[in-house]
């Protein structure tokens, strides 16, 4: 195999973050999925301002607050949502194909871990209830380095982990953003492009583009 190493980004890329909106579409009514994206895209905005700023906080503070912000920017939205929400939000689905190429890439001998903004207790909930915990080797949060993507700290946990060159490690994001800044710290990667998103970052292209992860087992 080209890589030693498989690198996986969670929310987004192995867990479904849509999930959680998708499961109370009909008590939130028509609004679920603007709720949903503004949930995200507020979420991810946090991050990088926390990263930016040089400050630190938990990735379910933030899960809370970018939240609050997208129940007030759709408004509407049925009292006891949020809770529903937060709570779906521990559990979200695997996306169908994960389990099954997560063992193919150990069947090989690769190593497959995850790296990610979220909570280690987070990560625990999330792969736990997605049967998924016992497939990988190893769970790398930014709780170990204090700041969020795309900070290069946060991917130098992988190279400092695995005792390993970036050069030998597959890195599959399907945030853009993720993948450029993976790319920049000399991974290849796999921009995982499940929304159909326009091509952008042209200056920072990854190594491969797929529309799930099925591709890696053929690697
Ligand atoms: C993560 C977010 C960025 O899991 O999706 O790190």
């Amino acid at each position: 195999m080209k890589y030693t190493h498989y690198v996986f980004d969670a929310y987004g890329t192995l867990f479904d973050v849509h999930a959680a909106a998708s499961r109370h579409a009909d008590d939130i009514g028509e609004g679920w999925d603007r709720l949903s994206q503004t949930w995200r895209a507020k979420h991810l905005e946090y991050t990088w301002i926390y990263a930016q700023t040089g400050r630190h906080t938990t990735f379910w503070d933030l899960t809370e607050r970018s939240l609050d912000t997208a129940i007030a920017t759709i408004g509407g939205v049925p009292s006891g949502i949020r809770e529903k929400l937060l709570e779906a939000y521990r559990v979200l689905d695997a996306y169908p194909e994960v389990p099954g190429v997560l063992d193919a890439l150990r069947a090989k001998g690769a190593t497959c871990a995850i790296l990610t903004n979220g909570d280690p207790d987070m990560i625990a909930d999330a792969t736990s209830s997605a049967g998924i915990a016992d497939k990988l080797d190893r769970i790398l949060t930014v709780h170990d380095v204090g700041i969020f993507k795309p900070s290069m700290r946060v991917y130098s946990l992988v190279t400092d982990t695995f005792g390993c060159k970036p050069g030998a490690v597959s890195f599959q994001s399907s945030n853009r953003w993720d993948a450029a800044g993976a790319t920049v710290f000399g991974f290849d990667t796999l921009w995982v492009n499940r929304s159909g998103a326009p091509a952008e970052y042209s200056e920072t292209p990854p190594t491969r583009v797929a529309t799930d992860l099925k591709p890696l087992r053929d690697d």
